[in-house]
């Protein structure tokens, strides 16, 4: 599907259909011209609602307001609702806000990431007839667009979206195919893009650089552990950002194992892995002026008689010593390793992305992400760089109290809180950890368990893999490089 810009009004593009938004249940607008019909057939212009009207060719779509996220979701439900059509061409104008270029990018958001389709398993794909959609600059503005801001727009948001939907593809990938080797393929493929280069490391290198609590992980599995290590370095450097993701190819639960019912989307434990890749991916598109490193600690966490074991104490690569009381708190051992090894990278800005606890979708809910660390106005420019990109997220508060529930009688942690309350806080807590004190306040934890992976579907994101956490950094990163 191409997205392309037409100086033009939206009656001049030769098109299939056009799609025209009914803006805050506005019929009367000069844009509607089948008033009658539309209240004929009930049609209110509610938020998400869609109907195509086949006489004159156009689909009209509810949108709540002129903000980014109600114009993305307005374009994702628009092509929802040709998606069985053999519309070829669709064609609509640009609904400026008071921010130029703002809402083509959240056009071309919506509608890039509103057309993706996981059908990698299905023997009879099918496939949108849907090849192209103009967007007539030329038509509703209060403010006067150029095609260069558009261009530039248009460029952006596909770099973004296509970047959120290379996470989902990754995310919804099996357990048998994407296996840590798989992931690591993947991660090579992304060295096609100018500036970025790709290192894997095996076993051999966990074992010679002490990375036992990751290789204790790994034990059980058939799969040998990967340490994927993307470098993006172009040839102006503002700033280094190094990014660390949680890479379960799958999540059993180990000893500890997960009853059934909770281990149904276990392969969605890859999603930090996926993001950072797709992070690397989005901000090399996009030729940001940052040398960006996304590290992945790439294994399964299976059962056996081989399996690390509740009772294990385990010495992480900093030599900090950690009692298992729970195997299934593994996302944070593996991490613990793979932080010590980023910071020897000398950051400037450290994140890490894991779907890390059950605990923090009890906390937030089920979309949205938890920000985490010591750096108020970090947490606070991610916080609304995620509002602008659409993602929802909120900051969670670390304490000194919660901080003594990792405490052990046997060794210098445990890998599991004593108490029931705060999961998401505690797994936060045992990270920082590892987090060196000059690089307290360069660090962010994103606990993406909740939004990474849907059984049920909303607003502009399909059932299963989101892509969460691609797009607030992204423009996170964005926000930074205006400055
Ligand atoms: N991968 C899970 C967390 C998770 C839960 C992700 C639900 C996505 C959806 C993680 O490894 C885990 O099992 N965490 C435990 C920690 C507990 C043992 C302290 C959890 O959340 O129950
Ligand atoms: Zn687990
Ligand atoms: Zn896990």
């Amino acid at each position: 599907m191409q997205i392309a810009l037409l100086n033009k009004k939206i009656n001049e593009a030769i098109v299939d259909a056009k799609i025209v938004f009914v803006i805050n249940k506005d019929l009367n607008h000069a844009s509607i011209a089948d008033k009658e019909t539309l209240e004929l057939l009930g049609f209110k212009g509610e938020s998400e609602e869609t109907l195509f009207v086949p006489s004159s060719k156009t689909i009209y779509v509810g949108c709540d307001s002129l903000d980014a996220d109600e114009i993305r979701l307005a374009a994702s439900k628009a092509l929802e609702c040709i998606k069985k059509t053999n519309l070829k061409s669709l064609a609509i104008g640009t609904y400026s806000n008071d921010c130029p270029g703002v809402n083509i990018k959240a056009l071309v958001e919506g509608f890039i990431l509103g057309s993706y389709t996981f059908d990698t398993y299905k023997s009879k794909k099918e496939p949108s007839k849907l090849e192209k959609i103009i967007i007539c600059l030329d038509d509703y503005s209060r403010v006067d667009v150029s095609l260069e801001t558009a261009t530039k727009a248009l460029r952006s948001a596909t770099a973004v979206a296509e970047a959120t939907n290379f996470a989902k593809e990754i995310v919804n990938a099996t357990p048998q195919d994407m296996t840590p080797m798989a992931l690591a393929d993947v991660a090579q493929t992304l060295t096609s893009i100018p500036n970025v280069y790709c290192k894997v490391m095996d076993e051999n290198f966990l074992k010679a650089q002490g990375m036992n609590a990751f290789l204790a992980v790994n034990r059980a599995s058939v799969h040998p552990p990967r340490l994927i290590h993307l470098t993006y370095k172009p040839k102006e450097v503002k700033k280094r950002f190094v990014y660390v993701g949680k890479g379960l190819t799958y999540d059993s639960g180990g000893l500890s194992l997960k009853p059934s019912e909770h281990m149904v989307t276990m392969k969605a434990d890859k999603s930090g892995a996926a993001a950072v890749m797709a992070i690397l991916k989005g901000a090399a598109t996009l030729e940001l002026p940052y040398e960006i490193h996304a590290i992945i600690g790439a294994t399964e966490n299976m059962i056996g008689g081989d399996a690390y074991k509740p009772d294990d104490v385990l010495v992480a690569k900093n030599g900090k010593t950690i009692e298992v009381r729970n195997t299934d708190a593994e996302g944070r051992l593996v991490l613990a390793d793979c932080l010590c090894y980023a910071q020897e990278l000398k950051p400037d800005l450290l994140v890490d992305m894991a779907t890390l606890t059950g605990a923090c979708v009890v906390a937030l809910g089920e979309y949205t992400t938890g920000i985490m660390g010591h750096n108020s106005e970090l947490k606070h420019s991610m916080r609304k760089a995620s509002d602008k990109s659409g993602e929802l997220s909120g900051v969670l508060p670390f304490n000194k109290y919660l901080r003594k529930l990792l405490k052990s009688s046997v060794a210098d942690m445990s890998n599991i809180s004593s108490s029931r309350y705060g999961g998401a806080i505690t797994a936060g807590l045992f990270l920082d950890n590892f987090i060196e004190e000059e690089n307290k306040d360069k660090w962010l934890h994103l606990d993406i368990a909740g939004p990474a992976y849907l059984e049920k579907a909303w607003g502009y994101n399909q059932f299963g893999a989101t892509g969460a956490g691609v797009r607030m950094n992204l423009y996170w990163m964005i926000e930074e490089n205006k400055k």
